[in-house]
This record gives C-alpha cells, structure tokens and sequence, in this order.
C-alpha cells in the first residue's frame, strides 16, 4: 500500500513529465516551422529572382525598364502590401492587367511561398 505522500510524489512526477514533454514536443515543432518558414522563403526568393525580377526587378522595386514601361508598382508599396494574401495570390494565379498570369508555370506551393516573399519585403 501506498501512503498518501507517495501517491503525490508519484503525481507530481507524472505532472513533471507531462511538463517535459509538452515543452520538448513545443520546442520540436517551433524548430520544424522554422526550418519550413526558411525553405519556403528560399523558394519563394529564387522562384521571384527567376520568374518575377525581369519586370518587378530583382528587388521588387519595379525599377527596370519594363517595370517603367507597364508601370509596374513598388512591390514594397502600402498600395501593393494593402491587398490580402488571397489578393496577392489571385494576381499571381491569374495575372491582372499587363501582369501576366501563371497558374500554368508555377505550383501552388511556389504562388504561395512568392505572397510570402512579397509580404517579407514590406519589411526591407
Ligand atoms: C511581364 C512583366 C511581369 C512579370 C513577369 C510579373 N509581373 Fe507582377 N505585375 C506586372 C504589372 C504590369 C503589374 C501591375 C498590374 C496592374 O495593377 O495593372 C504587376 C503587379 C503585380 C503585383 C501587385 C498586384 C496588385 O494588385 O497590387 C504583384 C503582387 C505582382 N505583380 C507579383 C508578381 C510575381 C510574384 C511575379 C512572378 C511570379 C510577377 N509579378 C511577374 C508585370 C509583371
């Protein structure tokens, strides 16, 4: 038989290691979103450096002679960053205006690391 006392230490232990694992379990997911957050900005990074940068310029800026041409806004722009992801991926998706659409050379996963690309730019 057991004491009361005993009974508690072996709760409190338990509790203990409940503890210890939510906290690793946490510290393991943070790590993994980490690690995914980073990779998604690498692509979302080289697929605009490919596909975007000959209108909107390497930096987004729209500085290039194209982006002159077509007025193309400042990606950085309140105007631009004002639209919601949705928005952002539906003009990619679809395209608007002189902006060309690409449903058809980007996946899904590329169109939404480059929302997430524009979006980190408002940043810098
Ligand atoms: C052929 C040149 C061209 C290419 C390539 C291009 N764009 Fe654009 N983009 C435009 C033009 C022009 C506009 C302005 C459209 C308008 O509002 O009339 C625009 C607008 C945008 C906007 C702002 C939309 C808004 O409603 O404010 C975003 C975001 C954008 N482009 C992202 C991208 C991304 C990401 C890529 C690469 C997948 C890309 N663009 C490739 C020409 C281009």
């Amino acid at each position: 038989m057991k004491t009361p006392t005993q009974k508690l230490i072996q709760l409190s232990g338990t509790a203990l290691m409940i503890a210890l694992l939510y906290i690793l379990a946490f510290r393991g997911s943070t790590t993994v979103v980490a690690a995914a957050a980073a990779s998604e900005n690498d692509l979302g990074e080289s697929t605009f450096k490919t596909t975007c940068a000959m209108c909107h310029g390497q930096d987004g800026s729209g500085n290039t002679d194209v982006g002159k041409s077509l007025k193309i806004p400042d990606l950085h722009s309140a105007e631009v960053q004002g639209n919601s992801d949705e928005q952002l991926s539906q003009v990619i998706t679809n395209g608007k205006n002189a902006m060309p659409p690409f449903k058809a050379s980007l996946t899904d996963d590329q169109i939404h690391a480059l929302v997430m690309y524009v979006r980190q730019l408002k940043k810098k």
